[in-house]
C-alpha cells in the first residue's frame, strides 16, 4: 500500500525539496504548515496541504487519523540563531512544547516513524573536528538546546511506546533545485548573502570574523546541498532500527569551507566581482563545524552526491537568478 507521509514545514526550504523527492517516489505527502516562514507557493500541487500549528493538538489528531498517516517527518520550527538569543521563549513554545502536542498525537495514532529535523547547533563548540555523533551536546544557544531537547524527548519517550525514532542533525544547508530555493526574511545565511551581491541587490557581503583559529582566519562549515539532505530523509523513513533503539546521525560531507572559500567559489561560479566587507564576529558563531559522516553511510547508506561547493553554488546561483523576488514573484509547483 502507498506509503501515507506527513511532513510539517513542508512549505519551508528543505521541506519543500523533500516533499518533492516524496512524491516522485509515487508516496502520498500531506503538508502541515503554518506559513510563519515557509511559503505556499514552494509546496508540490500534488501535495495536500493544511495550514496550521504543530501545537494545534486537534488539528493535528484530526490529521494523522482521518489521513491515516503512516509516518511523519518533522521540520516545522524556527531556525534563526540570532533571533533565538533574542526571544528564547519563542523557539522554546514552538520547537519543543509544540512539537511535544505532535509527538503525543503520533504514538496515539501508532505512527511507525517518526524522522526530526535536527542540527549540528545541538554540539556548541565541538573540542574535536570532525564531530561524530557521540561527541558532548552542548549548545550555545537557544536555537540548539531547543534541538537538543526535543531529540531527548523524542528518544526517551517515542521508542517506548513503539515509534521509530530517527534524528537528523544537519550542518550547513545550501544550493537549490529548479523549483525550489532558498527564500528567508530576514536573510542570515552565507550563500543566499554573497548571491545576492553578485545579483546586485546588496553591496558587498559582511565577512563576520578574520581573526578565527582557521587556514584563512573565517569561519569553516560543512555545506551539504538541500538535495542531498532530502535524500536523507527519504531513506531514513524506511531504515530498519535496532531493537527499535532511536538514532542519532550527522547530514554533512565532512569537509568543511571558509567563508573567504565560498565567496571566492562564487566568483567563479558567477563570473561576477563579489565585494566583501570585513565585519566582527558574529556573536555565537563557533569558529569550525564539520560532520564525521561515517554513521550516515552505515546507517542510512547515504552519502552526498551533489554537495560539491560548485554545484551547491552553481544551483543555487540559477535558482536566485530565475527567481530574485523569492517566492514573491510566484512559484513553480
Ligand atoms: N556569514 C558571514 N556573512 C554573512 C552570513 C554569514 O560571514 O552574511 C558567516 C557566519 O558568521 C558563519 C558562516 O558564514 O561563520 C555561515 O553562516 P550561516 O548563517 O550561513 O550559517 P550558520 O552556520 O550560522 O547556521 C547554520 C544554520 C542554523 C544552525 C547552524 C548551526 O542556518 O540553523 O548552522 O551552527 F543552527
Amino acid at each position: 500500500m502507498t506509503q501515507r507521509i506527513l511532513v510539517t514545514g513542508g512549505a519551508g526550504y528543505i521541506g519543500s525539496v523533500i516533499v518533492d523527492q516524496l512524491l516522485e517516489r509515487g508516496l502520498s505527502v500531506f503538508v502541515l504548515d503554518d506559513l510563519s516562514t515557509g511559503h505556499r507557493n514552494a509546496v508540490a500541487r500534488r501535495a495536500s496541504f493544511v495550514q496550521g500549528n504543530v501545537g494545534n493538538r486537534e488539528l493535528v489528531e484530526a490529521l494523522l487519523e482521518q489521513e491515516r498517516i503512516d509516518a511523519i517527518i518533522h521540520m516545522a520550527a524556527f531556525a534563526l540563531v540570532p533571533e533565538s538569543v533574542a526571544q528564547p521563549g519563542k523557539y522554546v513554545t514552538n520547537n519543543v512544547t509544540a512539537a511535544r502536542v505532535l509527538l503525543e498525537a503520533a504514538v496515539r495514532a501508532k505512527i511507525r516513524r517518526f524522522v526530526f529535523s535536527s542540527s549540528c547547533a545541538v554540539y556548541g563548540h565541538p573540542a574535536v573536528i570532525p564531530i561524530t555523533e557521540d561527541s558532548p551536546q552542548a549548545p550555545v544557544n537557544p536555537y540548539g538546546e531547543t534541538k537538543r531537547d526535543f531529540e531527548k524527548l523524542l528518544a526517551d519517550y517515542g521508542p517506548r511506546n513503539g515509534l521509530g525514532v530517527v534524528s537528523l542533525r544537519y550542518f550547513n544547508a545550501a544550493g537549490a533545485t529548479e523549483q525550489r530555493g532558498e527564500d528567508h526574511d530576514p536573510e542570515t545565511h552565507l550563500i543566499p548573502n554573497i548571491l545576492a551581491v553578485a545579483l546586485g541587490k546588496q553591496p558587498a557581503v559582511p565577512v563576520f570574523g578574520t581573526d578565527y583559529p582557521t587556514a584563512d582566519g573565517t569561519a569553516v562549515r560543512d555545506y551539504i546541498h538541500v538535495v542531498d539532505i532530502a535524500d536523507a530523509h527519504v531513506r531514513a523513513l524506511e531504515v530498519s532500527l535496532d531493537d527499535g533503539a532511536p538514532v542519532a546521525v550527522n547530514l554533512g560531507t565532512g569537509a568543511g569551507q571558509s567563508v573567504r572559500q565560498v565567496v571566492e567559489g562564487a566568483r567563479r561560479v558567477t563570473g561576477r566581482p563579489i565585494a566583501t566587507v570585513e565585519r566582527p564576529r558574529r556573536p555565537g558563531d563557533p569558529p569550525a563545524l564539520v560532520a564525521a559522516v561515517q554513521r550516515a553511510a552505515t546507517v542510512l547508506g547515504w552519502r552526498t552526491k551533489h554537495s560539491s561547493l560548485e554545484e551547491i553554488l552553481e544551483s543555487a546561483w540559477q535558482w536566485h537568478r530565475a527567481h530574485p523576488q523569492g517566492y514573491r514573484g510566484g512559484g513553480e509547483s
